[in-house]
């Protein structure tokens, strides 16, 4: 049975791949922060169903030695490194803790699979973010990076140290440039579900505005299903090699809260207010990838459609509060309380 090892396996991703991963038969060990495990119901919401078929190893990206510990006890063939401060507008408040571990934590993992288990298989989290300032529309292998934010800059440092990992040292080691990936699992920080979960907390009466940043940034959202799958793919090739994923279609912040709006009836421009604490100080205002190279090696499309998504998001996000509210009000109050 073949092993594998994924940093980041309470995110959204992370769970989807883990998933993904039990299916094909893999025996799945996720490395964890030690407060994950005495905080399942919040910190592993996302992997509570898959928690018996899974061995969680407690440890963290930012030592070395407990990395060195956790690959030396597994021996994965298979090494995914999700984890990150991922989070792009928490990058400009605190730049040196985003720095040092979304750096460190990658350098730390090759430096432990390079002596460990040198034919293992490692797979990088890049992003669309280190395009950033793009000159070149739609990106891609070959485009330019000009990363935006601390974040941006740590992701290229993670692209290039793996680049380095695989051309000095022989691993297979690719970097995926994910654009923005979305989900019903994503956190509430990200502008997609932050509208989502306002949409639905409006429609439900819980809630009166939704307050944003820039509306005119245009991202090309995928979902993260879908991505995961192309994640896999990369380390099942002959020869290693870098991806961009996206779906080759953008939308703006605007375009996003209009479609989840309408989908439950209401009118975005009677709830949205601009708040400037929202907008960053430099903004990444247009990101198209072109997914051909992912097309024609690994045979991969996307398969979940922009209206899918909004929609499964929204569906998702009014179920979850319709829960919510069941626990604090009798029925009567829910009725009257449905816009
Ligand atoms: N989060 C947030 N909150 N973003 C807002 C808001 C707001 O209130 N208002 C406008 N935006 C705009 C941001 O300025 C940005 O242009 C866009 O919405 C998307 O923001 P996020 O959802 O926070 O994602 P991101 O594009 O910065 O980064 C995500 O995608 C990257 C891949 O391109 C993250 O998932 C990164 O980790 C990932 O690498």
């Amino acid at each position: 049975m073949k092993k594998v090892f994924i940093t980041g396996i309470t995110g959204q991703d992370g769970s989807y791949l883990a998933e993904l991963l039990l299916q094909k038969g893999y025996k799945v060990y996720g490395f964890v922060r030690r407060v994950a495990l005495e905080d399942e119901q919040h910190r592993l919401q996302r992997i509570l169903n898959i928690l018996d078929r899974i061995e969680l190893i407690p440890g963290s990206i930012e030592s070395y030695p407990s990395i060195y510990k956790a690959i030396s006890s597994v021996r994965p063939d298979e090494v995914y490194h999700l984890a990150a401060q991922s989070f792009v507008s928490y990058s400009f408040e605190d730049e040196f803790s985003t720095l040092q571990s979304n750096i460190s934590g990658t350098h730390y993992i090759l430096a432990a699979v390079k002596d460990i288990v040198p034919h293992a298989r490692f797979y990088f989290a890049g992003s669309s973010e280190m395009f950033g300032k793009v000159n070149t529309v739609p990106q891609n292998e070959n485009t330019p990076f000009h990363p935006r934010s601390a974040y941006g800059i740590s992701k290229v440092a993670g692209f290039d140290l793996t680049r380095n990992y695989r051309e000095a040292y022989n691993l297979f080691a690719c970097s995926g440039i994910l654009y923005n990936h979305e989900s019903p699992r994503r956190g509430f920080e990200f502008v997609t579900r932050k509208i989502t979960s306002h949409v639905a907390m409006i429609k439900l009466g819980i809630i009166s505005k939704l307050e944003l940043g820039n509306l005119e940034a245009r991202r090309d959202w995928g979902h993260a299903k879908d991505y995961v799958m192309a994640m896999w793919l990369m380390l099942q090739q002959d020869t290693p090699a870098d991806f961009i994923i996206c779906r080759g279609e953008n939308h703006s912040v605007l375009e996003f809260c209009e479609k989840a709006f309408s989908y439950v009836g209401l009118n975005y421009k009677d709830y949205l207010v601009i708040n400037p604490k929202f907008y960053r100080p430099a903004e990444v205002e247009i990101l198209l990838g072109d997914y051909s190279k992912a097309k024609n090696i690994l045979g991969w499309n996307p398969t979940i459609s922009f209206e899918e998504l909004v929609v499964e998001m929204v569906e998702k996000d009014l179920e979850y509060n319709s829960k919510k509210i069941q626990q604090f009000y009798p029925v009567q109050d829910q009725k009257a309380r449905v816009r």
